[in-house]
């Protein structure tokens, strides 16, 4: 996600945010920028593109000022460009402000900003918050830290933001709610990040701020924090064992292995601000407009590549079962080349992470000059896919750099089951109380997420048992044969072993062949309807002596009488299981490549974003 730095103190604080943005680019972005003050003067410098095109921008004019802002941005909410870039300002120009998250009720505050005479410049959500800060300092009269505690108040959603004030250059005011901050605290001097990367080469004396919490940092008075309801908080300062050397990635070995471990926070990204236990609704706003044509939909087809066309896979199960709308799934490439039947009233739902895939596109174009409506599930925001096609929801993941797609699929997962369990509400197919049991499950799926994270020793111990096989199958049935051919996908990907994966009962029909003792087989073999049958696969692997790993419900019994290593996940509805037996799938993959020696983030002879045909 996007990046946050700030410095108040003695010293020029532009250098300082420009080191501290190069240190965030391991998380991914697409435009920079900077605002610095110097007594009343504020000046604002920003552009898509690298930290280094912000640079070139700035380059011979006035980088004056001992107080600054500096932002990497990576777009959710309006394009990449210029405009959008962060920071931003309210209409008096007093303020800047950079803002790392989302704020799900932007929408309305906007409606009653523009109703009392803000005119806003960018897309964003962000500018939103700055406007209202802007209008509550003005209306209540109130310095800057209190008119940001009221203004929070009235925010739904996650941010971590920093501000600062013309009218006040010794203050500097940073807040957070589900998005992280520290601040660093060093001789007469005080820094803000998004992590401690920026941080850890001035001071290691740091404050994690906590959510809800306002820190409110004064050149004379230092740090004072409050939480929202303006309750006195005493900060608790730590120092920082990380080094300099291990700051790359975040503190992770590669880019792959920290976004298998952001998914418990990039699935509640994707669902935020869409899914609403209270109300017992799904909203998707990118959709609503076109939703009653999707109730009405006599087919759906899903198109995509890869990982995304593995999501299709889950996505066609997800809709029959809730929505009874008959569905297919289709390679991108393969769809372009037919002579397809698309009708007027069907609905194509077009999946890409990157949203630049050149089949993609091109079966996208395809089904729009036959007179479909296009639905893309897109992660970068702005890209070809999410312009060309009709309407569509972002899904919200972060940026993904490991060529590996992880995150990515369970966001894309997530969303397509936000969809279609809109679509089977509003249709009727589903009924009022399995729609609640199944948003309930839903809402509690990134803590389970986290729990299956918290399984990686053991994962890593299975990892080094297999690391040497030449060949691995992977089964699953019902929900999780996408999953299993997913699995299949990131071993052979990034680890070079030759992994196929199969329907579990399909097992029968041909790979059964090459089974023996050296073979590993995943097995998902997690409670629910297929739970018996599964079993029964599991069994026939066993008489042929090959090696069973399978991914369990916690509890279970009889897979682990049968298997060599059981995987437990905790348990959830069955449509909701590929979200969980992913990861560790994601997770043996990754550390059979690492003792392989292999080039985790970047394996041979693949791309990220493919877009050739
Ligand atoms: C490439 C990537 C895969 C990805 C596929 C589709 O092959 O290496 O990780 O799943 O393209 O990409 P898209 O951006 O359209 O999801």
């Amino acid at each position: 996600m996007c990046g946050i730095v700030a410095y108040l103190g003695e010293k020029q604080a532009y250098p300082i945010l420009i080191n501290g943005l190069r240190r965030l680019e391991y998380r991914g972005y697409d435009s920079a920028g900077v605002a610095l003050l110097e007594g009343d003067a504020l000046t604002i410098y920003k552009c898509q593109g690298k930290v280094s095109d912000l640079e070139s921008h700035i380059n011979g004019r006035s980088t004056v000022g001992t107080v600054g802002i500096g932002h990497t941005r990576w777009a959710t909410h309006g394009p990449p460009n210029d405009v959008n870039a962060h920071p931003h300002q309210g209409t008096s120009g007093d303020l800047a402000l950079i803002h790392n998250g989302i704020i799900e009720n932007y929408a309305p505050i906007k409606e009653e900003l523009v109703h009392r005479g803000h005119v806003f410049r960018s897309d964003t959500d962000t500018e939103v918050l700055v406007h209202l800060i802007d209008d509550i300092q003005r209306s209540e009269n109130v310095d800057l830290a209190e008119a940001v505690r009221l203004a929070l108040s009235n925010v739904v959603g996650a941010y971590a933001i920093v501000v600062i004030d013309r009218k006040d250059p010794e203050v500097m005011v940073a807040a957070r709610k589900s998005s992280p901050l520290v601040i660093g605290i060093g001789e007469g001097e005080f820094f803000c990040a998004s992590d401690a990367t920026p941080i850890v080469e001035h001071t290691k004396n740091v404050v994690y701020l906590e959510d809800g919490e306002i820190a409110v940092i004064d050149r004379t008075k230092g740090l004072k924090i409050r939480n929202i309801k303006n309750q006195v908080k005493t900060p608790f300062i730590q120092e920082l064992e990380m080094q300099l050397e291990a700051l790359e990635k975040g503190g992770y070995d590669h880019f792959m292995l920290k976004e298998i471990h952001e998914q418990s926070r990039s699935i509640r990204d994707s669902m935020r601000g869409r899914l609403n236990l209270g109300k017992g609704e799904v909203v998707l706003g990118g959709i609503k407009d076109y939703e009653q044509k999707f109730v009405n939909a006599k087919r759906i087809l899903i198109l995509g590549c890869g990982t995304s066309w593995h999501a299709g896979m889950v996505g066609e199960y997800l809709f029959e079962e809730f929505a009874r709308i008959p569905v297919e799934v289709e390679y991108a490439s393969e769809f372009r080349y037919r002579n397809p039947i698309v009708n007027e009233d069907d609905i194509v739902i077009a999946i890409s992470q990157s949203g630049e895939t050149a089949d993609t596109l091109a079966a996208i174009e395809l089904a729009k000059g036959r007179g479909a409506m296009i639905i893309g599930i897109c992660n970068v925001v702005g890209s070809s896919i999410a312009r060309v096609t009709h309407a569509g929801s972002y899904t919200h993941a972060g940026p993904e750099i490991g060529v590996a797609s992880t995150k990515a699929f369970t966001a894309q997962v997530t969303v397509l089951t936000l969809m279609a369990l809109m679509i089977g509400q509003k249709r009727g197919t589903l009924s009022g109380g399995n729609f609640y049991r199944l948003l309930n499950e839903l809402d509690a799926i990134p803590d389970k997420v986290q729990k299956v994270l918290q399984k990686e020793a053991q994962i890593k111990y299975i990892a080094d048992i297999y690391k040497d096989a030449s060949n691995a199958l992977y089964l699953g049935r019902g929900y999780t044969f996408p999953v299993a051919l997913e699995g299949a996908l990131k071993l052979k990907e990034i680890s070079y072993i030759h992994a196929e994966g199969y329907p579990a009962a399909e097992m029968k029909h041909g790979p059964i062949a090459l089974i023996d003792e050296a073979m590993p087989v995943f097995v998902i073999a997690t409670k629910g309807a297929s739970y018996e049958k599964v079993v029964s696969n599991i069994q026939e692997v066993k008489a042929r002596k090959g090696k069973i790993i399978a991914i369990v419900t916690e509890g279970d019994t009889m897979v682990k009488d049968l298997a060599d290593h059981v995987i437990e996940i905790p348990e959830t509805a069955d449509p909701l299981v590929p979200l969980l037996s992913v990861v560790p799938l994601q997770l043996i993959s990754y550390h059979i490549a690492v003792m392989r020696g292999c080039n985790v983030d970047q394996p041979r002879n693949l791309a990220k974003s493919v877009t050739v045909e």
